[in-house]
């Protein structure tokens, strides 16, 4: 398959089996917007509450917090986003199209340096550069009703700060002991001066994010913990060793708060890019929000009695991102008893349904409420689970494919005599029968590990 291609196949497929539509379509949309649909919202869903279980309730050390996305303006100057948080803007002189310069720079083959192209990508007109000027990202906004200065609020560019606010409040609440870690899930906004491919660089998205305190000289201990699990977890949604990458970013490319960075970066079919990255942040943040505000931000040791600013370790996923590598690890084109099919290759415990059932005749009263109440007893104990007695079994089969649901059960003319049914595997597309009394532990070891 055409990995360029591969992209508009998955966002076709998004689209139509209601997993990611264009966000406000019938306007004409809105650039870096998406919406998700049942689908996707359930897949979004699975992944982010594998992430929840594996990184907080799995641990003793982790405090999940909910940050609200509008904070107050001084947070933003503290962190450095109000004067750095910027892409580099380059302006087409003659359409006024506007682009990130490092996304349509060129390396010159002479010198080796970035260079802008001689002609516009968007007009093809020669030699037309204003000059190159910083964009901050951050979406800008007024809290009530008078827009001064004075107002101004931003929409957050990451989820970050908002643990950074809160860990006072933690260790006055829970008094935690060092190491521990702030986690949080939410959304994110970025103005990108060109959003693109899909879910991977939109303006609106949502973060994974771990703020993990420790004393300076644990951080490379904890760093290499993290490096660890967090491989562990992407294997988990199903991402494996072959298609994630670790990049250790160079000291000139890395965020300005960042003393180490690992990039884990993902084979998208429109190349090797950015997954989710792992900073050792030092004690930048924190201290940086006392100098600005003034507030007491020191961890104090009971039993050594020294008072001193921990250090951070982020590990911070994009949550669409994930989603978009698990779609593009998971679209299968395969050939089954001699017709294409496509199907999602899902891990089946985050696939968006778990089981299908189905009566092989729809004409058939006996196989329908046969098929209706095997579809209510697995319902009490497996969701999502769909009923679907639409089409031949043939187009039944390929519609839960495209969807990677995992297990089809067919009710026949044999259950009705000795309460067996057929259960088909999605990846092989083989049939086995099973005892209906056998089917809910068979599918829960399939899908969760247990019976
Ligand atoms: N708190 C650190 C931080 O925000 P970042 O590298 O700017 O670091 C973290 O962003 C992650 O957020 C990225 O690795 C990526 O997964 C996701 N992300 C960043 N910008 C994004 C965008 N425009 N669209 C989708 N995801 C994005």
């Amino acid at each position: 398959m055409q990995e360029s291609n591969k992209l508009e196949k998955i966002i076709s497929l998004c689209k139509r089996r209601g997993f990611v539509f264009p966000g406000s379509e019938i306007y004409g949309g809105l650039a870096g917007t998406w919406d998700y649909g049942p689908l996707g919202l359930t897949l979004k869903n699975n992944i982010k509450n594998s992430w929840w279980k594996k990184f907080v309730e799995e641990r003793d050390d982790m405090y999940g917090v909910d940050a609200a996305i509008l904070m107050n303006a001084k947070v933003w100057e503290a962190s450095g986003h109000v004067a750095g948080f910027s892409d580099p803007l380059v302006e087409c002189k003659n359409c006024h199209k506007k682009f990130r310069a490092d996304h349509i720079s060129e390396g010159n083959t002479e010198t080796g340096k970035l260079e802008l192209p001689k002609e516009c990508p968007e007009c093809g007109k020669f030699g037309t550069w204003l000059p190159e000027s910083k964009f901050n990202m951050m979406f800008k906004t007024n809290i009530g009703p008078v827009e001064d200065k004075s107002s101004v609020s931003y929409l957050r560019p990451e989820t970050a700060q908002g643990m950074f606010v809160n860990f006072k409040n933690v260790i006055d609440s829970f008094h935690p002991h060092l190491p521990f870690g702030l986690a949080q899930i939410g959304k994110a906004f970025r103005n990108e001066i060109s959003p693109r491919d899909f879910l991977f660089r939109a303006r609106e998205f949502e973060q994974m994010e771990i703020e993990y305190f420790t004393r300076e000289s644990e951080w490379k201990k904890i760093f290499e913990n993290f490096r660890a699990e967090i491989l562990k977890w992407l294997s988990d949604i199903g991402l494996g060793k072959g298609s994630v990458h670790e990049l250790e970013v160079p000291a000139e490319d890395r965020a300005h708060y960042s003393k180490r960075t690992i990039d884990f970066e993902f084979d998208y079919p429109f190349g090797r890019k950015e997954l989710l990255g792992l900073a050792y942040r030092t004690d930048f943040d924190l201290s940086a929000h006392i100098n600005k505000s003034g507030a007491d931000l020191l961890y104090y040791d009971e039993e050594t009695k020294e008072r001193f600013t921990p250090h951070c370790i982020e590990p911070s996923f994009g949550l669409d991102r994930a989603i978009l590598a698990v779609l593009c690890e998971a679209y299968t084109e395969d050939e089954l008893g001699g017709e294409a099919r496509v199907f999602l290759k899902l891990k089946p415990s985050i696939a968006p349904v778990k089981v299908a059932v189905f009566p092989l005749l729809k004409n058939k009263p006996e196989l329908v409420n046969k098929a209706r109440k095997v579809f209510a007893e697995l319902k009490k104990e497996i969701r999502p689970i769909v009923f679907d007695d639409n089409g031949n079994i043939g187009k039944r089969y390929r519609r839960q494919d495209e969807i990677g649901t995992p297990f089809c059960v067919t009710i026949d003319f044999d259950t009705l005599e000795n309460d067996t049914v057929t259960v088909r595997d999605r990846d092989i597309g083989k049939q086995e029968r099973y005892k209906i009394s056998e089917l809910e532990s068979l599918i829960k070891k399939n899908i969760y590990g247990r019976k």
